[in-house]
Parts: structure tokens; C-alpha cells; sequence
């Protein structure tokens, strides 16, 4: 197997799929069409359940894309390990009633093996509990050998994100070697560790989920895989994790260039430039397709990540607006795959620098203040932030709450929410009686 560029391994995998007869679409915007059930589009199905349910027809019953996904729930934790991010990019091909597992698993392994030439024994499918059809195609079609397939239960091999099409599923996991493993010889895929990655997942999608956990057999049997860019680019080339992949790489360097910090060096920095890193990456893709910073919903997810970003910039002692040139640099990285970026550059960049400047104003006031709540409280012996203090940070200094609430737990403080939260509706309540009064 040869070192692949990320740009690169995107192209083979939609070029693979067209020869096998499937059309490639672009990826559909991160702000989800006519599905008030998601926020931000967070897999490569999500903007097609309608093609899986049968309500829609897609344009060819075969369909291969590269999907934009935003994937929020591990927020505070991204920058605190290399494994957490935001934003990926899932490949993906689905068959809309037409080819199903007989299909999907060879053309996995060959995509794999073949075109990619990662060597078998490297490579470990997994089966869902008794899909004795899977194992069927695994061992007696592709003929992996049967110690290296695996059976998971539902927690790992039934694919479902909340309501929509769902189903039983095959991954194929990387064994990145011994040296990632915990050393318990029952270290297998499946372990917590981080020896088996997994890196595809092919679902056989034949059920619907109302949203309650009721099952219902769908019309057609589908199929739908979703395999990560980043971290089949981890794969190929020999990195650790997605931070260390040529294109987001590029964007750690100009935040190393910026700050004068060298990535590698000290831990808590390292924190900070990932963090900024892969903020800058999912602000760009929001506000190309469409999201602006606000209070509320994605407008205020998007607020968050801008926010969060730049107060580790502070952490890193960058003293002047620098998102312009971080998201620039990501634009570079993107654009070719996604000219949306290009076209959309100067929307991008105004819209980032005037969120940035908006918060630059008053950041480093909020901050002295919370440093101040944060001793004093330590002082006191308290392990918390009074929801009046929380809410003045807010109202006053534009500190969304989940970033006061970071960095009092740093110092291992809790804030007192339900005074914030009884705050804020007071606040609104006030805004919409003034409202009523114009
Ligand atoms: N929809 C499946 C996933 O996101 C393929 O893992």
C-alpha cells in the first residue's frame, strides 16, 4: 500500500463506485432539506432516508458521495484527545433497493485490497450477532479467513441514528499493530483499545425506526456504508491520527506559524491548536452552506465552535484576530472538492472575522472576570459559579454558557444552571413582551 493524499483517496473511492455503476453526487449541504430531526447532517444517509424509505426517488438506484458531516455530541472534547473532531468527510455507497450484502462486501474488500492494496491479514470484517448471511459472503465468496471475522452485538454491528432507516451491519476494522494494543489476549475488534480501527461499515438498511425504538420492515432492502476519510487516510498514510493527515495537518502548521508554537511540544498548546485546527474546519463548511453565527439552534453551535476557537488562541498568547487565516488555509486544503468554498470565500472570511471581532471586544474582559469568579470561588472553598455571574458573562461579554462551563470544570467547578437557565428565560420572556409592544 502507497501513501495516498486525502484528496487523492476521496477520488479513487467515487471513481471506484461509478465503474460499478453507481452516479456521484455532491455532497448535500450540512444544514439538513425538509428534516427537522437533525441539526447538522452527521452521516452520509442522513440526507438521503427519503431514497431509503422508498418516499423519494433517487436519481439512479445506485449512488456513491463524499458527505460533509458535523458530529457535535464529543464537542468539549475535541482538542483534549487526537481522536475526537467535529467535522469529517464519509464516503459512501448506497444501493436504493437494488444490490444488497452479496454485492456490498465483495466490493468493499476489493476497494480495499485491490485498489488500495492494504494487505489482507490486516483486515478484519465484523458480523452482527447471527448474520449467518454476512459470514456466508465473508468466508465462502471473499474467503477471508474465519478467525478473522468477527460477531458483535447490537451495540457495535446495528446501525441507527435515531429515528429513520437503520439496520444490521458488517464494519472491516485496521489492525494498527501491537503497539497500539492493551495487551489482553482477548484484544480483538470490538476492544476499547486502539489497536482495531475500525474504518467502514456497510449496513444493510431493512428497517425504519419511528423515533421510539419501534421497528418496521422496510419496503426495500438497502444499503448504506459510511467509511471516514480522515481515518482511512490515517490508514494509508501511517499516522496516528486525523490531526497528523496531510490536508488538516497543514491547517496545525499555520496555526503553529501564527502562534509561534511547535505542535508536539507541550501538551496543553497541543490542546489549543487542535482545537483551533478543527474548529476552523467546521465553521468554514457551516458558513458555506449557509449557517450564521446566532443564539440559537446551529446558528448557535456554530457561535460555540468560532468562540471556542478563539479563546484557545488567547490560550496560545495569539494576540490579534487569526481565524481569516487559519480558515484560509482550509480553504486551500478543501477547495477542490468542494468549490463552494472558492466561490463563497470572501462570505466565509467576513463572516468569521466579524464573529471573531465581535467576541475579540470583549473576550479578554470576560475572561479576567471568570478568572476572577474561578480564585475567588477556589478561595471560598465553593465548587461553584453562581448563575447570575454565568449569565452576566453571557449577556454582557458573549460567553456562550458551554464555554464558561469548560473552563470552570478545568478548575473543577460546577455553575449553577438552573439560576442561568430561569435567567435566560426571564430574558427572553422581556424580549418578546417588548416585542408585543412596538
Ligand atoms: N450510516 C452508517 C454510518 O454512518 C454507514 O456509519
Amino acid at each position: 500500500m502507497q501513501w495516498t493524499s486525502l484528496n487523492d483517496l476521496r477520488e479513487k473511492y467515487l471513481a471506484f463506485f461509478e465503474s460499478k455503476g453507481h452516479i456521484r453526487l455532491p455532497s448535500y449541504p450540512l444544514v439538513p432539506i425538509n428534516d427537522k430531526s437533525l441539526l447538522l447532517i452527521n452521516s452520509g444517509m442522513a440526507p438521503m432516508k427519503k431514497f431509503f424509505t422508498g418516499e423519494e426517488i433517487p436519481p439512479r438506484n445506485r449512488v456513491t458521495t463524499c458527505q460533509k458531516c458535523i458530529r457535535t455530541p464529543d464537542l468539549e472534547r475535541v482538542g483534549h484527545t487526537a481522536r475526537h473532531g467535529t467535522f469529517f468527510e464519509m464516503l459512501g455507497n448506497f444501493s436504493f433497493g437494488d444490490y444488497f450484502k452479496d454485492q456490498a462486501i465483495p466490493w468493499a474488500w476489493e476497494f480495499l485490497t485491490e485498489t488500495l492494496e492494504i494487505p489482507k491479514d490486516l483486515l478484519w470484517p465484523s458480523i452482527y450477532e447471527n448474520d449467518e448471511e454476512a459470514y456466508e459472503i465473508w468466508v465462502n465468496k471473499v474467503g477471508v479467513d474465519p478467525a478473522h471475522v468477527v460477531r458483535l452485538g447490537k451495540a457495535d454491528n446495528f446501525w441507527e441514528h435515531g429515528s429513520g432507516p437503520c439496520g444490521p451491519c458488517s464494519e472491516i476494522y485496521f489492525d494498527r499493530g501491537i503497539k497500539y494494543g492493551c495487551g489482553s489476549p482477548d484484544c480483538k475488534p470490538g476492544c476499547d483499545c486502539d489497536r482495531f480501527m475500525e474504518i467502514w461499515n456497510n449496513v444493510f438498511s431493512q428497517f425504519n425506526n419511528d423515533g421510539n425504538g419501534n421497528y418496521t420492515e422496510l419496503a426495500q432492502k438497502n444499503i448504506d456504508t459510511g467509511m471516514g476519510l480522515e481515518r482511512l487516510a490515517c490508514v494509508m498514510q501511517g499516522v496516528d491520527n486525523m490531526f497528523e493527515v496531510d490536508t488538516i495537518r497543514k491547517v496545525i502548521d499555520n496555526v503553529c506559524a501564527i502562534s509561534g508554537k511547535t505542535y508536539g511540544a507541550n501538551a496543553n498548546n497541543d490542546i489549543s491548536i487542535r482545537v483551533i485546527t478543527d474548529h476552523s474546519r467546521s465553521a468554514m463548511f457551516m458558513i458555506a452552506d449557509g449557517v450564521i453565527p446566532s443564539n440559537e439552534g446551529r446558528g448557535y453551535v456554530l457561535r460555540r465552535i468560532i468562540r471556542r476557537a478563539c479563546r484557545h488562541g488567547k490560550l496560545l498568547g495569539i494576540d490579534h484576530p487569526f481565524l481569516v487565516e487559519t480558515v484560509t488555509t482550509s480553504i486551500g486544503e478543501s477547495k477542490g472538492a468542494y468549490p463552494e468554498l472558492e466561490e463563497k470565500k470572501d462570505y466565509i472570511l467576513k463572516v468569521i472575522s466579524m464573529e471573531e471581532e465581535r467576541f475579540d471586544a470583549t473576550v479578554d474582559a470576560g475572561l479576567s472576570i471568570l478568572s476572577d469568579l474561578i480564585n475567588a470561588a477556589l478561595s471560598d472553598h465553593s465548587d461553584v459559579i453562581s448563575g447570575e455571574d454565568v449569565f452576566k458573562l453571557y449577556d454582557t461579554y458573549g460567553f456562550p454558557i458551554d464555554l464558561t462551563r469548560e473552563i470552570a470544570e478545568e478548575s473543577h467547578l460546577k455553575i449553577d444552571e438552573e439560576t442561568f437557565n430561569a435567567l435566560m428565560k426571564a430574558q427572553k420572556q422581556r424580549a418578546r413582551e417588548a416585542r408585543a409592544n412596538i
